[in-house]
C-alpha cells in the first residue's frame, strides 16, 4: 500500500514572515519530521503561480531559491526519501492538467471565487501611477492566470492523489473546488482521482495548528501579510534580529495595562503573547501566566522582543549553513520521481477523456 500523502505549496512572490513561518511552513516540516513513515510528505513551490499577480520577474529565480533556503533552515530533512521538494515548473503535468480541467470547469464557478474577486480587483483599482511602476504600462487589467489560478491548484493536488493539503482560510474555498471538480470527473470518467479530504476533515487532522493567524503589529485588526501597505508591521524571516525588536517594541497595544490573552479586546497583546508562546515552544497559556500581573507593556515587549530576535539569530544561523548544492540535488531527485508520478495521472485523464 502506497502511503497517504501530505502536499503543500508556499508562493515565493517575496520574503517569507513569521506568520508564513509559524502557520504553514513550521506544521508541514513537522510532520516531514515527525511522521514521514507514515506519510509521504510534497512541499513544492507554485512557482508558476507566483505572477498570476504582477511581479519583478528579474527577481524571481533567487527568491525561489530563497524560500527553499528557508525550508531547509526551518528543519525540513532533506535526507528523508519520504519528503519531496519540488518546483511546480519542473513538472510539466501540472500546466496540461490544467488545460484539461478547464474546459470542465465553470466561467461563472471561477468568478464567484473570494481570491480572484479581492485580489482581482485591488490590482484593477490601483493607481495608474503605481500600474505604471509595476508593469511598465499604462493599462493592466486582472489576468486569465488569476482567474484559472484555483483550477492549476487542483492539478497540483490532484496529480499526487493528495489526502492533506495544509493551507490558511484564505485557501479553503480552492480546496473546496478541487473536490468539486475531482468529484465532477470522477463521476463522468470513472475512478480517476483521489478526492481530497474536506476542510473539515484536514482540520481535525491538522489540530490547532490549521486556524493560526498571526497579525499585523501595526494593525492587529488585520493578518501578518506579505501584500499589507507597510513593512513596518511584518516581521521577515530575513529582518535582523536588531530590526526586529525594534518592530515588536514599537507595535501597536492597548491602553489598558494588563497582559491577558483575549484576542477580542486586547488584540495587539494577544498577537504578542501568541508569537511568543510559538517561538517559546510552549503553549500561550504558559506564556500568559509568565505575564501575569505585568502592568508596563514596554518591559513585555521587550521579553518577547529578546525571543523573537533570539529565534531569528538562531534561525539565520541555520540559514547561512545551507548548502546549494544539497538542496539541489533534493530538487533534482524529486522532480524526477514526481514527474513519473504526475505524468502516470495525467496519462489516465489523457485517456479518460480521448486524448490517447
Ligand atoms: P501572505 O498573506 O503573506 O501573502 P500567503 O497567502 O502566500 O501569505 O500564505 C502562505 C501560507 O502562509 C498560507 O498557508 C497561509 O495560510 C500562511 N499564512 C500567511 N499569513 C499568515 C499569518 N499571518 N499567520 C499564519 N499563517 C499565515
Ligand atoms: N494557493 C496557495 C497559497 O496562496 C499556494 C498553492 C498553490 C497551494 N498550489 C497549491 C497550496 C496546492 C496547497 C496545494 O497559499
Amino acid at each position: 500500500m502506497s502511503k497517504d500523502v501530505i502536499l503543500t505549496g508556499l508562493r515565493a512572490n517575496n520574503e517569507l514572515h513569521i506568520g508564513n513561518y509559524l502557520g504553514a511552513l513550521l506544521p508541514i516540516v513537522d510532520m516531514a519530521r515527525t511522521k514521514s513513515s507514515e506519510y509521504q510528505i510534497n512541499l513544492f513551490i507554485p512557482d508558476l503561480h507566483s505572477f498570476t499577480t504582477p511581479i519583478d520577474h528579474s527577481k524571481l529565480q533567487e527568491q525561489i531559491m530563497q524560500n527553499l533556503r528557508v525550508f531547509a533552515a526551518a528543519g525540513l530533512p532533506l535526507d528523508n526519501d519520504n519528503v519531496y521538494l519540488y518546483r511546480q515548473s519542473y513538472i510539466p503535468a501540472h500546466s496540461e492538467l490544467t488545460i484539461i480541467l478547464n474546459s470542465f470547469t465553470g466561467f461563472g464557478e471561477m468568478s464567484r471565487m473570494t481570491q480572484f474577486k479581492v485580489k482581482g480587483s485591488k490590482v484593477v483599482a490601483l493607481p495608474v501611477d503605481e500600474l505604471k511602476k509595476i508593469l511598465n504600462k499604462p493599462r493592466f487589467e486582472a489576468s486569465v492566470g488569476l482567474f484559472d489560478y484555483p483550477v492549476l491548484m487542483a492539478a497540483d493536488i490532484l496529480l499526487y492523489k493528495a489526502k492533506y493539503v495544509p493551507v490558511g482560510d484564505d485557501q479553503s474555498q480552492h480546496l473546496e473546488f478541487t473536490r468539486d471538480i475531482a468529484g465532477r470527473m470522477n463521476n463522468k470518467f470513472g475512478d480517476l482521482f483521489t478526492v481530497p479530504k474536506s476542510v473539515k476533515e484536514q482540520h481535525a487532522f491538522f489540530g490547532k495548528d490549521q486556524g493560526l493567524r498571526i497579525k499585523d503589529l501595526q494593525d492587529p485588526s488585520k493578518k501578518m501579510s506579505k501584500s499589507n501597505d507597510s513593512d513596518k508591521g511584518i516581521i521577515f524571516m530575513t529582518d535582523s534580529p536588531e530590526e526586529a525588536k525594534k518592530k515588536i517594541m514599537s507595535a501597536e497595544t492597548d491602553s489598558l495595562a494588563k497582559v491577558t490573552f483575549d484576542p477580542e479586546n486586547q488584540p495587539g497583546i494577544s498577537n504578542l503573547l501568541q508569537i511568543h508562546a510559538l517561538l517559546s515552544n510552549q503553549a500561550v497559556e504558559e506564556s500568559t501566566k509568565q505575564f501575569t500581573g505585568q502592568t508596563k507593556y514596554g518591559e513585555f515587549k521587550a521579553e518577547v522582543a529578546e525571543v523573537v530576535a533570539k529565534f531569528l539569530g538562531e534561525f539565520q544561523d541555520s540559514l547561512s549553513k545551507v548548502d546549494d548544492n544539497t538542496l539541489q540535488s533534493k530538487l533534482e531527485s524529486s522532480e524526477k520521481s514526481m514527474n513519473e508520478v504526475a505524468q502516470n495521472t495525467l496519462a489516465k485523464v489523457q485517456k479518460a477523456v480521448g486524448l490517447r
